[in-house]
């Protein structure tokens, strides 16, 4: 386990508690494009993969009640939530906490959703390449990352060297201190074709590609958006 991590895994163990209440209000809006999404492209999601799984919400409320879902995250209190949280949906709860590395058993699926992760992933290729190995020919990965040419990104990239900066001071308020760790940890921020580059040397090619970025209420799209969404599909 690499300490960038172990960062990572601090940082969302601290977030987990709250983290499916954002479903209700600021990441309705994801819910809603990644549902329609799927809707348009996939059409096997018998066995599911939610990679970076968070809370549970969103790779539940995408996939049907009959499919294998099967949950996977670093951190454990994410894991823990996931779990909670599938139960209560009345679903077989298949958690795993882990990365794609530590968890072999996974078996092979039609969808990986992995939703704002690829940017605290450690090695990106890896990744990539550790998806395509686990999705069936004519599978499909849907998954988010931040788009650095957007004038949030541009604005936050401006920030990164004094998150650095405040690195140890150890007294600061829970949300200044998570917004100072997301600054450093969130480091794979692509443009569309960097994206579909990266996705590429695993082998898999792009559906559909999407920036977009929050507005009251949803989400719209736009090239400034300060996130990116794609498809991808492995070949057949
Ligand atoms: C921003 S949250 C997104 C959660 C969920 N996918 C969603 O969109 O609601 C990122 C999640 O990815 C997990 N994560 C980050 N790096 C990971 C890795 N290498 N392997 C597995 N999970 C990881 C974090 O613990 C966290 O729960």
């Amino acid at each position: 386990m690499t300490s960038s991590n172990n960062q990572v895994k601090r940082l969302f163990d601290t977030k987990a508690k709250d983290w499916n209440e954002k479903y209700a209000n600021a990441l309705r809006g994801r819910l809603e494009l990644f549902s329609e999404l799927i809707r348009v492209h996939a059409e096997r999601k018998q066995v599911v993969i939610d990679f970076g799984c968070g809370g549970g919400a969103l790779g539940e409320n995408l996939s049907d009640p009959a499919a294998t879902l099967i949950s996977i995250d670093i951190s454990i209190n994410m894991a823990f939530e996931c779990k909670k949280y599938l139960e209560i949906k009345n679903r077989v709860p298949v958690v795993c906490c882990g990365d794609f590395a530590s968890v072999k058993s996974a078996p092979i699926a039609d969808l990986i959703i992995c939703s704002s992760v690829i940017e605290y992933v450690h090695d990106t290729s890896r990744f990539f390449a550790e998806a395509a190995s686990r999705m069936l020919p004519g599978g499909l990965l849907l998954a988010s990352v931040p788009n650095r040419t957007s004038g949030l990104r541009r604005f936050e990239l401006l920030l990164r060297p004094f998150a650095h900066m405040l690195a140890h001071i150890p007294f600061l308020p829970t949300k200044i201190k998570n917004y100072r760790d997301y600054l450093v940890v969130s480091r794979n921020w692509f443009t569309e074709e960097e994206f579909a580059r990266s996705a590429a040397t695993a082998g898999l090619t792009v559906r559909e590609i999407v920036t977009y970025g929050s507005r009251e209420g949803g989400i719209e799209a736009g090239r400034n958006g300060a996130m990116i969404c794609a498809v991808f599909a492995k070949p057949q």
